[in-house]
C-alpha cells in the first residue's frame, strides 16, 4: 500500500519535471536582455573562470549569474564576481576585454556585481543612468576601468551601494552623486580622481560610508559634511585636500571612524564641545597634515576613542590631562610636532593602552611612575625629546607587556643598562641610538634570543661585537654604526643561519673601528639581506665571490676601507643592486663585464682605486658621471676619456 501511494507521488513529480523542462528549453529570454548579455560576453576574449562559456542557448535566465524576475522574466542581477568562494577557500579570476554600454540594455537590472575582475577595461557607460533605473547596487570595483564617472549617474534613484574603488578613474566627482537619495555606501578610494569634493555630497542622508581615499582630490572638506548624520565610516585620507578642517565635522554624531590623514590640511582641529557630540568615534587619523594650535582638554570627549593619531603636524603646547579619560585608547600617536610640557600622569591610567607613541616633539621633565600601571603596553616611543632619562628609570623594564622600547636621542649617558636583560615580555625591538652611551656592547644581549631589531648607532661603544650575538637568530635589523667598535665583524655574518634565507635585511657597522676580513659575507644564510654598510672602517682583504649570493641586495657600501684585490665577477648576480660604493679602497684589477647586468643600479662610486682597463661599455655603466670613476689613474673608455688603442 504505501510502496504504491510512493510511486504515485514519483510519476506527478516526474511529469511536472517534464513540463518545466519543456518550458524553459523552448524559451527564450526576454530578446533586449538577450541581446544585452551577448554583447558584453563579445567584449570580453579572456575569461579565466570559464563562466561565460556556459552561456549557451537562448534562455539566459538559465546562464551562470544571471537572475530573472520570475514573473517578468526580464533579468534582474549580474553576478560574476572576480573573487569566487569554494568551500575551502576564495580564488580571484580575471576578464579581459571591455565592459560592453551595451549592459544598458538590461533595463531590469537591480545588481551588477563584476567586482574584482582584474582586467576588466573600458569605461562606465555614459548612459547608465538614463537606462538603468532600477539599480540598487554598482559593483564595478578592483578592474582597470578608466575615464570618467558619467553625470547620468546620478539617475539612479534607487543606488544604494556604488562601489566603484581601486580603478583608473578620473576627472571629478560629478556634482550629480548628490542626488542619490538612498546611497548606503559610496566607494570611490584609490583612483585618479580630482577636483574638488563636491558640495551635493551632504545631500546623501542615507550614507553609512564615504570613502574617498587615495585619489588626487583637492580644495576644501564641504563645510556642511556635519549634515551626513547617520555616517559612520569617513576616508578622505590620501588626497590633496587643504584648508581648515570644518567645525561641523562635530555633528557626525554616528562617525565611529574618522580618517582624514595625508593631506594638506591646515589649523586647528575642531575637538567636539560636548561627549554628545561624536559618542561613537572610535578611530581617528589626523596623522601627516599641517594641523596647528593645541589639543585641546576638549579631545575628552572623544569617549569611545580607541586610536588616534595625530603625527606629522605642527601641533604645540601639552599633551591635555584629560587624554588619560578615554579609557578605550589602545594606541596613541603622536610622534613628529612640537608638543611641549611633561606627560601627563593621567596617561598611567589607560590600562588597554598598547602602543604610546611621542617621539620628536619638545616634551620634557622626568618620565611619570604611573606609566608603570600601564599593564597592556607592547611599544613605547620616546625618542627626541627633551626628557631627562638619565638614568633610564628602573621600572621601564619591569611593564609586563613592553617589547618594543625606543629611546633614541634622550641624553642617555652610561653602559646599556642592564635590567633589559630580564624584561617579563621577551624584546623584540630595542633602539638606544643616539645617546651618549659608553662601555662595551654587553654579552648578554645574545640572551635577547627574540630581539628583531636592535639599533645602538652613534653612541661611544668602544668594544668588540660579543660572540654571543650569532643567539639572535631572529634578528633582522642590527645598526651599529657610528660608534668605536673594533675587532672582526664576521660574527654577524653567522646570525639567523636558523633560516634557510637568513634573517639580517638590515646591516650597518658604518663610521666603527673594525678591522679584519670579511670572507664570511655571503657564505651560509645571508640572502635576506638588503642593506649591507661597512663603509670607514678599517677592513681589508677582498671582496670574496660569495657576495654574487647576497641576491636581495639594494645597497652595498664598502667605501673607506683598505679592501683590495680584483672586484668579483659574481657582483652581477646581485641583480636588484641600486648603489654600489666601493670608493676609497685599493681594488685592482678590470671592472668586470658583468655589471652591466645591474640594471637597476642607480648609484655607483668606484672612485680613488687601483682599477684599470676600460670601463664596460654600455649602461648602465656608460651612463655614470665622471666622478664615479675619478682617482683609478689605469681606467679608460666613456666616461673617462677615451682608451688609447
Ligand atoms: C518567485 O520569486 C519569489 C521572490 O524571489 C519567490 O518568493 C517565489 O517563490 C518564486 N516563485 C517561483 C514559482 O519560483
Ligand atoms: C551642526 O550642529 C549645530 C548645532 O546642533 C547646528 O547649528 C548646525 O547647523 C549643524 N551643522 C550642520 C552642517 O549640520
Ligand atoms: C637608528 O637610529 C638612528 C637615529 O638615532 C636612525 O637615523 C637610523 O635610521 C636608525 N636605524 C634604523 C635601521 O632604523
Ligand atoms: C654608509 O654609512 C656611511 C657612514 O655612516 C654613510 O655616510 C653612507 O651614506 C652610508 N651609505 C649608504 C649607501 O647608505
Ligand atoms: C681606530 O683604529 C685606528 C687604526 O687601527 C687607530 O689609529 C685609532 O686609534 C683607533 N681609534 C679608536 C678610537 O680606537
Amino acid at each position: 500500500m504505501g510502496s504504491k501511494q510512493l510511486s504515485w507521488i514519483h510519476l506527478i513529480f516526474i511529469v511536472l519535471n517534464v513540463g518545466e523542462c519543456k518550458r524553459m528549453v523552448g524559451e527564450a529570454c526576454d530578446p533586449q536582455d538577450l541581446m544585452g548579455l551577448t554583447s558584453f560576453r563579445a567584449g570580453i576574449h579572456v575569461d579565466v573562470s570559464g563562466r561565460l562559456q556556459k552561456w549557451v542557448g537562448h534562455n539566459c535566465c538559465k546562464w551562470e549569474g544571471v537572475y530573472c524576475n520570475n514573473k517578468t522574466g526580464r533579468v534582474t542581477e549580474i553576478r560574476l564576481p572576480g573573487f569566487i568562494s569554494t568551500n575551502d577557500f576564495i580564488v580571484q579570476t580575471s576578464m579581459e576585454g571591455r565592459l560592453s554600454p551595451s549592459i544598458t540594455l538590461l533595463t531590469s537590472l537591480q545588481v551588477i556585481d563584476l567586482g574584482g575582475l582584474i582586467g576588466l577595461a573600458g569605461t562606465i557607460p555614459p548612459l547608465i543612468g538614463n537606462h538603468l533605473r532600477k539599480l540598487r547596487k554598482l559593483y564595478l570595483y578592483c578592474n582597470n576601468l578608466g575615464g570618467p564617472v558619467p553625470e547620468s549617474i546620478g539617475k539612479l534613484s534607487r543606488l544604494e551601494e556604488l562601489h566603484l574603488h581601486e580603478n583608473k578613474l578620473s576627472g571629478s566627482i560629478p556634482a550629480s552623486v548628490g542626488r542619490l537619495q538612498n546611497l548606503n555606501r559610496l566607494l570611490l578610494y584609490s583612483n585618479r580622481f580630482s577636483g574638488p569634493i563636491p558640495e551635493s555630497i551632504t545631500n546623501l542622508k542615507n550614507l553609512l560610508t564615504l570613502d574617498l581615499h587615495g585619489n588626487s582630490l583637492s580644495g576644501k572638506i564641504p563645510e556642511k559634511i556635519g549634515a551626513l548624520q547617520v555616517l559612520q565610516e569617513l576616508d578622505l585620507s590620501d588626497n590633496l585636500l587643504n584648508g581648515k578642517l570644518p567645525l561641523s565635522l562635530t555633528n557626525l554624531t554616528a562617525v565611529s571612524v574618522l580618517y582624514l590623514d595625508t593631506n594638506l590640511l591646515e589649523g586647528e582641529i575642531p575637538f567636539p564641545s560636548s561627549s554628545a557630540q561624536m559618542p561613537s568615534l572610535s578611530f581617528l587619523r589626523l596623522h601627516d597634515n599641517r594641523l596647528s594650535g593645541r589639543i585641546q582638554p576638549t579631545i575628552g570627549n572623544l569617549v569611545s576613542l580607541q586610536r588616534i593619531s595625530l603625527a606629522n603636524n605642527r601641533l604645540e603646547g601639552s599633551i591635555p590631562a584629560t587624554l588619560g579619560n578615554l579609557l578605550d585608547l589602545t594606541e596613541i600617536n603622536l610622534n613628529v610636532n612640537k608638543l611641549s610640557g611633561q606627560i601627563p600622569q593621567s596617561i598611567g591610567r589607560l590600562s588597554r593602552l598598547m602602543f604610546l607613541s611621542l617621539s620628536n616633539n619638545l616634551i620634557e621633565g622626568q618620565l611619570p611612575h604611573e606609566l608603570s600601571s600601564l599593564q597592556n603596553l607592547q611599544a613605547l616611543d620616546l625618542s627626541f625629546n627633551r626628557l631627562n632619562l638619565s638614568p633610564i628609570p628602573k621600572w621601564l623594564g619591569e611593564i609586563p607587556s613592553l617589547c618594543r622600547i625606543s629611546l633614541a636621542g634622550l641624553g642617555i649617558q652610561g653602559e646599556v643598562p642592564d635590567f633589559f636583560r630580564t624584561t617579563p615580555s621577551p624584546i623584540l625591538e630595542l633602539d638606544l641610538s643616539s645617546n651618549h652611551l659608553t662601555g662595551s656592547i654587553p654579552e648578554w644581549l645574545g640572551g635577547l634570543t627574540r630581539l628583531y631589531s636592535l639599533n645602538l648607532s652613534r653612541n661611544s661603544l668602544v668594544s668588540k661585537i660579543p660572540d654571543t650575538i650569532t643567539s639572535l637568530q631572529d634578528l633582522g635589523v642590527l645598526d651599529l654604526h657610528s660608534n668605536k667598535l673594533t675587532g672582526s665583524i664576521v660574527e654577524v655574518f653567522k646570525i639567523g643561519s636558523r633560516f634557510p634565507e637568513g634573517s639580517l635585511t638590515y646591516v650597518d657597522l658604518s663610521h666603527n673601528n673594525f678591522s679584519g676580513t670579511i670572507e664570511q659575507v655571503g657564505v651560509g644564510a645571508q640572502c635576506s639581506i638588503k642593506y649591507l654598510n661597512l663603509s670607514r672602517n678599517y677592513l681589508t682583504g677582498r671582496l670574496p665571490m660569495s657576495v654574487g649570493k647576497l641576491g636581495s641586495m639594494r645597497g652595498l657600501d664598502l667605501s673607506y676601507n683598505e679592501l683590495g684585490f680584483t672586484l668579483p665577477d659574481s657582483l652581477a648576480n646581485v641583480t636588484p643592486l641600486e648603489k654600489l660604493k666601493l670608493q676609497r679602497n685599493r681594488f685592482s684589477g678590470q671592472i668586470p663585464n658583468g655589471l652591466l647586468k645591474l640594471k637597476e643600479l642607480k648609484e655607483l662610486d668606484l672612485s680613488d682605486n687601483l682599477l684599470v682597463g676600460k670601463i664596460p661599455t654600455g649602461k648602465p655603466l656608460s651612463d655614470f658621471p665622471w666622478s664615479s670613476y675619478s682617482g683609478n689613474r689605469g681606467l679608460c673608455g666613456k666616461p673617462l676619456s677615451p682608451c688609447k688603442s
